[in-house]
C-alpha cells in the first residue's frame, strides 16, 4: 500500500512537478549524519531533499550554476558510514542512509546509476586530485559525457 502510494506520488512529481503528496508519510530512522546539522533544517530536509537535489541538478545542467550547497557529493561527506575495514559503505546500500527511508517508502530512483555512492577517496596510483576541474561533481563517470 505504502509502496503503491509512493509510486503514485512519484508519478505525480514527474507529471506535475513537486507535490506535497507524501508530507505526512511516517518516516523510519536512518543513521544520523555527521556533524551538528544538515545543509537545511532537518524537517525541511526530510520533506524537501529531493526537490533541492533536482533543483541543483537543473541549475547545474541547464544554467551552468555550480554551488556546493545541495550537491550530491556533499551529502555523501556526511551521510556515508564505514565498515570495520574502514571502507565507505555505499549510501544506497541496505541499511544505509538513503536506502533506509527509500526502502520503507518504496521509493525507486535511478540517481545512483550515474552518481557516486561514496565520497571520493584518492586511490593509490590514481591521477585524480581535488584540483582536477569538475572533480567537485559527484559523478561516477559510468557513462561517457
Ligand atoms: C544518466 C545519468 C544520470 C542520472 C540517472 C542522474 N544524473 Fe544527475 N547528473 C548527471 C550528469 C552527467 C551531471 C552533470 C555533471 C556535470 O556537472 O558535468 C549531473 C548533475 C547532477 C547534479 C549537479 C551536480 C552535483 O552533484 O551537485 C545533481 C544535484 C544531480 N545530478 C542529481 C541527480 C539526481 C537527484 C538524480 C536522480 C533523480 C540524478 N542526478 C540522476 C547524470 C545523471
Ligand atoms: C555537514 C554534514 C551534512 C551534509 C553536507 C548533509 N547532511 Fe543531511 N544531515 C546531517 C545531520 C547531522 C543530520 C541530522 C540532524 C538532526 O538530527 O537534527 C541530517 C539529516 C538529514 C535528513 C533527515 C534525516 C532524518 O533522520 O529524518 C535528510 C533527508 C538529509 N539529511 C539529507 C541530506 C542530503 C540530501 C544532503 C545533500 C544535499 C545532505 N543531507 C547533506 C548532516 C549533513
Ligand atoms: C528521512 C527519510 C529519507 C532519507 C534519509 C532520504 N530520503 Fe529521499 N525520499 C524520501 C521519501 C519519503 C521520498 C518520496 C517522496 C514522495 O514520494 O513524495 C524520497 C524521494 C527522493 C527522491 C525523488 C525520487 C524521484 O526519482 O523522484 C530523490 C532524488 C531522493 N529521495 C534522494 C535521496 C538521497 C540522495 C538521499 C540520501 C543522501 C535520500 N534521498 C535520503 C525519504 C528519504
Amino acid at each position: 500500500m505504502r509502496a503503491a502510494a509512493a509510486v503514485l506520488s512519484l508519478a505525480l512529481i514527474c507529471a506535475t512537478g513537486w507535490t506535497a503528496a507524501a508530507a505526512d508519510t511516517p518516516m523510519p530512522k536512518p543513521p544520523r549524519g555527521k556533524g551538528e546539522q544538515c545543509v537545511e533544517p532537518t524537517d525541511v530536509m526530510r520533506r524537501d531533499h529531493m526537490r533541492f537535489l533536482t533543483h541543483q541538478r537543473d541549475e547545474t545542467m541547464h544554467r551552468g550554476i555550480r554551488t556546493k550547497k545541495h550537491s550530491l557529493i556533499e551529502c555523501l561527506e556526511c551521510h556515508t558510514r564505514k565498515d570495520v575495514q574502514g571502507r565507505f559503505l555505499p549510501v544506497n546500500a541496505e541499511g544505509e542512509f538513503c536506502q533506509v527511508c527509500h526502502d520503507y517508502s518504496g521509493v525507486k530512483m535511478d540517481c545512483f546509476e550515474c552518481h557516486a555512492t561514496t565520497p571520493r577517496q584518492p586511490k593509490p596510483g590514481s591521477a585524480r586530485s581535488s584540483a582536477e576541474p569538475g572533480s567537485d561533481i559527484s559523478f561516477r563517470l559510468r557513462i561517457t559525457p
